[in-house]
């Protein structure tokens, strides 16, 4: 199997053929759940190779020149696991010319990965179908042939036709909408200028309304939750602004925010103008709102600099939960930064612990062979690149001087596609004064060993503290003890706090049930709207073995796809032989209803097959 030279998780030839421009024609079928189009691919070609495609479950219907109209032979290969299908196109007719358009008349399959069809019941509404799509990491080759790889880049243009009554809209800014002759269909003209990887290609059509957050800031949702969401996120123009003191101008003209329905498989993704949020993050008082400045932060670390494979993909998500952490500091203080490493930090030890210290998986940079990006997801890149970062912020003298060095980083390499040395080459010539102070930096433990990093980071531990102390009180507790405790205890904290208070206790080796039956009433965690919170409840209830949560655990696994929620839940009750049977069944009951990346993924959790047809 050849695979490209820069991408173990693409069959692309780039460096032979590169992809410079996109242009989309779609037409959304709710009916047959296919999108059906063309695809027009700019080419440059720098030798006489032929082009390769990523494709993954795609009918092709027909190849030619997009000049001259003429057929072009091409071979589709079979099916290789996660990979897809090699589609190689036969460019010798148009050896002479080094630009040549290639276009592909071709269509989805009802099993595309990158997307999900919601019947109008399983949308708010109930009147309308819901289309959404998830193309990080290699999910865009099933929506469209692309060379699936975030080494390129390049801007796209799209014209999708839908019912009339639907809004469709993308990771571009919207140029006109015309509304046919017979009044069904209308046709959406979408262009994004801003040359970008194939995974933040995006889509969404449904019943969708806006309200105006900000001056270049619209919420879309569904009716019944947009003016919730209005309210939620009406901090989102502040974010922005933040972080264009930190790194530079916001470069995508708008930023808009969609509320997806709940089967959205992450807390948020990072399309350009438009953000996608799980509907989670709507607690009522704005407390997990610092995904949208997680998401924001994507603006400059991903999408103006992006990983050049997804073994580098903390250069994505370390740099941006770093950059989200430093907007949490200026709006909600440093201790409050400090706070969320220092969470970040215990995420990562939960994480190696789960995978275990020596699991590859646990290397900040990975090696990807033959492995399926989805598969090597987890907390790692996120939390050990924030960690590194921030470490290296001390070492280098602080905020002041490292700030600097984030804006100078940005500036080099935005619209670029780079891998881990080529930052850390920067990061050599940037602070060429410091040498001694850097070659002290163990970079073989950072970069490419499994399990904790070899340094913890000094963290103002002043919040965290609050919360460590209430949770070793009730730890400690005896059964004659707990009558102590009420709502007062927390009647200051954050939320934030709160979940941190949890989060101590699912540490742990044990809660008793009597505790939790306790802390359940004292704080009245029952009736929480908040799903961090929620979460935490519901897995230290499961742990305590205790039956009066089971309800709760399958309800929430089952009214919402955020992976990051129930992929641990689902764990959980598998562990505990009073759930297992339950788990598997409330899972075949409502896995036509997931998405494909968290069905599969909670199969693999659930050990149990991952093939959708079977077991129905
Ligand atoms: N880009 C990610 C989501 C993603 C990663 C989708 C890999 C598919 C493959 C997004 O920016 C993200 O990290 N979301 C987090 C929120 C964040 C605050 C850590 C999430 O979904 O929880
Ligand atoms: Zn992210």
């Amino acid at each position: 199997m050849s695979l490209s030279k820069n991408d173990p998780n693409s069959f692309s030839n780039p460096e032979e053929c590169t992809v410079s421009h996109i242009d989309l024609r779609l037409e959304v079928d709710f009916k047959k759940h296919i999108l059906k189009g063309c695809v027009n691919l700019s080419v440059e070609r720098n030798t006489n190779a032929s082009l390769v495609l990523d494709t993954r479950d795609l009918t092709i219907l027909n190849v030619y020149d997009g000049d001259t109209l003429q057929k072009l032979g091409y071979s589709l290969g079979n099916p290789v696991t996660f990979y897809g299908s090699k589609l190689e196109i036969n460019l010798t007719s148009q050896a002479d010319s080094k630009k040549c358009r290639v276009c592909i008349d071709y269509e989805t399959s009802p099993k595309c990965s990158a997307l999900q069809w919601l019947k109008p019941n399983q949308t708010s509404g109930k009147k309308h179908p819901y289309l959404f799509s998830q193309c990080q990491p290699i999910h865009a080759r099933s929506m469209l042939p692309c060379q699936d790889t975030p080494g390129i880049k390049t801007p796209y243009n799209a014209v999708v036709t839908a019912p009339s009554e639907l809004t469709v809209l993308m990771s571009a800014v919207k140029v006109s909408e015309d509304l046919d002759e017979s009044k069904l269909i209308k046709s959406h003209t979408f262009k994004q200028k801003v040359p970008i990887p194939s995974y933040l290609i995006a889509i969404v059509v449904g019943a969708l309304e806006k309200r105006k957050i900000g001056p270049r800031s619209h919420i879309w949702s569904e009716k019944e939750y947009v003016d919730k969401a209005a309210e939620e996120f009406s901090e989102t123009e502040q974010m922005i602004s933040t972080a264009e003191d930190l790194l530079g101008e916001y470069v995508w003209g708008i930023y808009d925010l969609l509320v997806l329905p709940p089967s959205f498989p992450y807390g948020g993704m990072e399309n350009p103008c438009l953000t996608f949020l799980t509907p989670t993050l709507l607690a009522g008082d704005k407390s997990l709102a610092d995904v949208v400045a997680h998401e924001i932060s994507h603006s400059w670390t991903g999408n103006l600099v992006t990983n050049r494979n997804f073994e580098h993909f903390w250069l994505n998500e370390g740099f941006t939960c770093f950059v989200e952490n430093k907007i949490v500091g200026r709006m909600h203080g440093e201790s409050a930064r400090h706070l969320h490493a220092l969470e970040g930090w215990e995420l990562l030890e939960y994480a190696v612990e789960t995978y275990g210290e020596k699991n590859p998986l646990t290397k900040l940079v990975l090696d990807l062979r033959g492995i399926d990006p989805d598969d090597a997801f987890s907390s790692v890149p996120y939390e050990k690149g924030h960690t590194l970062l921030f470490y290296l912020e001390t070492l280098l003298g602080g905020a002041d001087v490292f700030d600097k060095f984030l804006r100078a980083y940005i500036q080099e390499y935005k619209y670029k596609s780079i891998d881990t040395d080529t930052w850390k080459m920067f990061l050599y010539k940037y602070f060429s004064n410091q040498k001694d102070v850097l070659d002290k930096v163990d970079w073989n433990a950072w970069l490419y060993t499994p399990g904790m990093p070899p340094v913890k980071p000094e963290y103002d531990c002043s919040l965290a503290k609050k919360c460590m102390n209430l949770a070793g009180l009730w730890t400690q507790a005896s059964a004659e003890d707990l009558d102590q405790f009420s709502a007062k205890d927390i009647a200051e904290f954050s939320s934030y706090q709160l979940q941190k208070f949890l989060s101590f206790l699912l540490q742990e080796e044990s809660f008793p049930l009597n505790k939790i039956e306790k802390l359940t009433d004292v704080y009245g965690l029952k009736n929480t709207r908040n799903s961090e919170v929620q979460y935490r409840w519901i897995r230290l209830g499961l742990k305590a073995q205790w039956k009066g949560i089971i309800d709760s655990a399958l309800e929430f696994v089952t009214t919402i796809g955020r992976m990051k929620f129930i992929r641990p839940i689902y764990r959980d009750m598998y562990a505990w032989d009073e759930t297992r049977e339950k788990a598997i069944s409330v899972y075949y009951q409502h896995r036509d209803e997931m998405m494909y990346q968290s069905a599969s993924a909670i199969a693999k959790d659930l050990h149990i097959s991952e093939t959708k047809t079977e077991h129905s």
